[in-house]
């Protein structure tokens, strides 16, 4: 809509609808989670909060769209609707560890979790786009700084720029939390215009995030394992622009590996201590275990990916692919139907892959002539 001198009109039509859609498929999915953890207070928030932006977005159904007062009482709807979810994140991870510690958890419950939180922060995130695109398009002003940008969306986001943003934002995090930070070398690749810069049809804000969070990730475990000596090895970001990829390549070496593995699901239910809401503001370095799974679910929205390759006592890559093409960075939603509710039914009840032990089986309990 933006793209076209699309009017207001028009944004309103289609998100009155949508909107409500989208929020509804969610909540159908939050319905069929455990009764016990339906039960915990975050949740039982975090529901409260849907049902309300539901109620709020589904007033707007049978209102003109040609009264200018509507449309600017459905702009105002919106803010307030994304402001009441700005803390779903930690507030939904904070009724999992509340779950987790009064009940205990059983590996079925766990991956139906794993599951869900994956399609309700994709869902989450694809709601904001929206909100994001209505309020920056329709607010009465162009973005000074980006005049060219539709909404969030920049049709020529140079991707160096973006990831030295990201770099300078973690360096400076990290200088002050080690007192030191690795250099950083960026290799450019393009393949479609060679020696050009490259550049493809993105939300910046998006591809920053994952920047950050990868090198976020990269420096800390880069300086703590480089503890004793004076010198870091500079972390490498080559990025390649081909006909189908844009990928970014993140290398660190970190010699031998202090840090645990990488995980890129939901770490709904580590073990690390959760940080109390009140210092979400006070950001730490690390800590939260969700920087990664959440920058893959961005890749993953406009059809790309985010993965991580370790060698143990060596280094790590973290590869980010984007589409070059805009035609496919289209948006990947979940959908409520009876596919995945039929995902939550079917539950492995055991494992069906085993360790042979050393000892061997004692078969004179069986009878030989069976
Ligand atoms: N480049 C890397 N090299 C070594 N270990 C890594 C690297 N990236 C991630 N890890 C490991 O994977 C874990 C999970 O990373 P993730 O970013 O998801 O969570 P986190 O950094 O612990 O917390 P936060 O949510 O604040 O980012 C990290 O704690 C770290 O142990
Ligand atoms: C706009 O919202 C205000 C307050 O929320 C309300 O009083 C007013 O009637 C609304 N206007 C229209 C045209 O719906
Ligand atoms: C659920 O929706 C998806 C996407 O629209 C579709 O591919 C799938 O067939 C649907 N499943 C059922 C059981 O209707
Ligand atoms: C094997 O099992 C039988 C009974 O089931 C028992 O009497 C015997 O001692 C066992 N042998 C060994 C080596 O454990
Ligand atoms: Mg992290």
């Amino acid at each position: 809509i933006g793209s076209s001198n699309g009017c207001e009109k028009t944004s309103f039509v289609f998100l009155r609808q949508e909107l409500p859609v989208r929020l509804a498929n969610i909540m159908k999915e939050i319905n069929i989670l455990p009764d016990k953890l339906l039960s915990t207070p975050s949740v039982q928030l975090v529901q409260s909060w849907y049902a309300q932006s539901l109620m709020e977005m589904i007033q707007f159904l049978d209102k003109s769209s040609e009264d200018q007062r509507i449309l600017s009482n459905f702009t105002d709807a919106l803010i307030t609707v994304r402001n009441r979810h700005n803390n779903v994140v930690p507030t939904m991870a904070q009724g999992v560890i509340e779950y987790k510690e009064a009940f205990g958890v059983d590996p079925v419950t766990n991956q139906n979790v794993q599951y869900f939180l994956d399609r309700f922060y994709m869902s989450r995130i694809s709601i904001r786009m929206l909100i994001n695109q209505h309020t920056l398009l329709f607010d009465g002003t162009t973005n000074p700084a980006h005049p060219k940008h539709i909404g969030s969306i920049d049709p020529n986001c140079d991707v160096e720029v973006v990831v030295r943003d990201a770099y300078e934002s973690s360096k400076m995090l990290c200088d002050q939390y080690y007192l030191a930070s690795p250099e950083v070398a960026i290799q450019l690749v393009n393949r479609k215009a060679s020696g050009q810069s490259i550049q493809i049809v993105y939300v910046p804000s998006h591809l920053y995030h994952m920047l950050f969070e990868l090198f976020k990730n990269a420096m800390r475990a880069t300086v703590e394992n480089h503890e004793s000596s004076s010198f870091l090895p500079p972390i490498k970001v080559t990025v390649a622009l081909g006909n189908e990829d844009l990928t970014i390549k993140v290398v660190i070496i970190s010699g031998r590996s202090k840090t645990q593995k990488p995980r890129l699901f939901v770490s709904a239910f580590s073990s690390k201590p959760f940080p109390s809401l009140e210092d979400s503001h006070n950001a730490p370095f690390a800590g939260f275990g969700y920087g990664l799974p959440i920058s893959r679910l961005y890749a993953r929205y406009f059809q790309g990916d985010l993965q991580l390759y370790s060698m143990e006592g060596f280094g790590t890559d973290a590869i980010i692919y984007l589409k070059a093409l805009c035609t496919e960075s289209i948006e990947r939603l979940p959908v409520f139907n009876k596919s995945a509710w039929r995902h939550y039914q079917v539950s492995t009840e055991a494992d069906d892959w085993c360790v042979p032990s050393k000892e061997p089986k004692n078969l004179s309990g069986y009878n030989s002539t069976v």
